[in-house]
């Protein structure tokens, strides 16, 4: 029953085109599923030219006493369909945000993806240990530059041009007078000739030297230069520094063994080998049977050494030392091939800096 009394027919055709308007606008909004839908909705009835709107413009040809009730319908069917339209907006937003939620669901158990993160190439690692050594000797460490003169890398170390002692060391010359070093001693000169003694430093770094390439043999090497100056220093200080890095780095029952040995710049010289730390001195693979592993080479500074750095020899005396780093590590990680030190393979690398 409707609950006005319509007289006329068109009041009476108008209230049921309302009725079927309603019907049909609530059903077609509960079926809108977004908010382009939704808004498609509001302007097909709601809109300038939507179906409501046009409604209420038809008024015009009804009666006049029925014109306030019938706008008054209209009226209730637009504050409906407002309502409506709020509501089903909201309930959109709510169902939408829920499904956003669960497609961008987060699983917090998951285990983190942690980048990798590169490590210490097995040099470094020993280097790193041989400088805590001598650093906590009270050792400074220097750098030195790879291209040197034949001055530094030889001259002042006590070898001539033309000094049989050149043919041990077989040189990449850049220059006339200009080389790749082949041994850090280069570095001894150039710390005499800056620093006054007391002087304690170690020099670590590459040098080069045209060897054929094989499992013992590089062109690229690395040294790490040793130098004490002092008022007094003895034949017996070299031996108690050497032997204390020797016992820290092979272990305490380790045995120190002094060869004489000939080098330029130093007088006396040794060679040292400590007892293999694989077999124990019985021999093995590591120590090529012998039990004993050559790791450095060392003597007192060359008195024509220190006058030529401008160290009276009277009042100073010194030693020095170079120790072959690659061999320190072949032996300590038992590494048969020195190439495996230069071809930088992932899967070797990865073995270390544990
Ligand atoms: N420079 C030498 C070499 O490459 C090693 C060496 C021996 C360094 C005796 C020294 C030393 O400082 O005193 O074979």
């Amino acid at each position: 029953m409707s609950p006005f009394p319509l007289h006329k027919k068109e009041g009476k055709e108008m209230q049921e085109k309302l009725q079927a308007l309603k019907v049909q606008a609530l059903a077609e909004l509960e079926a809108v599923q977004t908010p382009q839908e939704l808004e498609e909705f509001r302007v097909r009835y709601m809109g300038k030219k939507g179906s409501l709107t046009e409604l209420l413009r038809g008024m015009g040809s009804l009666p006049a006493e029925e014109r306030p009730k019938m706008g008054q319908l209209v009226n209730e069917l637009r504050q409906l369909l407002d309502g409506a339209l709020t509501e089903r907006a909201g309930a959109l937003q709510k169902s939408l945000q829920e499904q956003k939620l669960k497609e961008e669901k987060l699983d917090v158990t998951m285990p983190g993806k942690t980048k990798p993160i590169g490590g210490l190439h097995p040099l470094n690692v020993v280097l790193n240990d041989v400088i805590d050594i001598f650093q906590s000797m009270g050792f400074d460490v220097v750098d030195g530059p790879e291209v040197e003169t034949d001055h530094y890398n030889f001259e002042a170390l006590n070898v001539p041009q033309d000094h049989p002692a050149r043919d041990m060391q077989d040189t990449f010359y850049l220059a006339e007078n200009l080389l790749l070093r082949t041994q850090t001693s280069a570095a001894q000169i150039r710390t005499m000739e800056q620093r006054k003694p007391p002087i304690r430093i170690i020099c670590p770094g590459r040098v080069f030297r045209a060897d054929e390439v094989d499992a013992t043999h590089s062109p690229v090497f690395h040294q790490i230069e040793g130098l004490v100056v002092d008022k007094g220093v003895t034949m017996c200080d070299l031996k108690g520094v050497l032997e204390q890095f020797a016992h820290e780095i092979y272990g305490p029952d380790t045995k120190v063994k002094f060869r004489p040995s000939f080098f330029p710049f130093t007088e006396p010289s040794v060679e040292v080998d400590v007892s293999c730390s694989e077999c124990g001195g019985k021999g093995c693979r590591v120590c090529k049977d012998s039990g004993w592993i050559e790791i450095l080479g060392a003597g007192m500074v060359h008195p024509r050494v220190l006058s030529g750095c401008g160290i009276d020899p009277e009042e100073y005396s010194g030693f020095a030392f170079g120790i072959g780093l690659d061999r320190l590590t072949t032996t300590r990680y038992k590494i048969s091939d020195i190439r495996l030190l230069f071809e930088n393979d992932l899967r070797f690398l990865e073995q270390f800096d544990k």
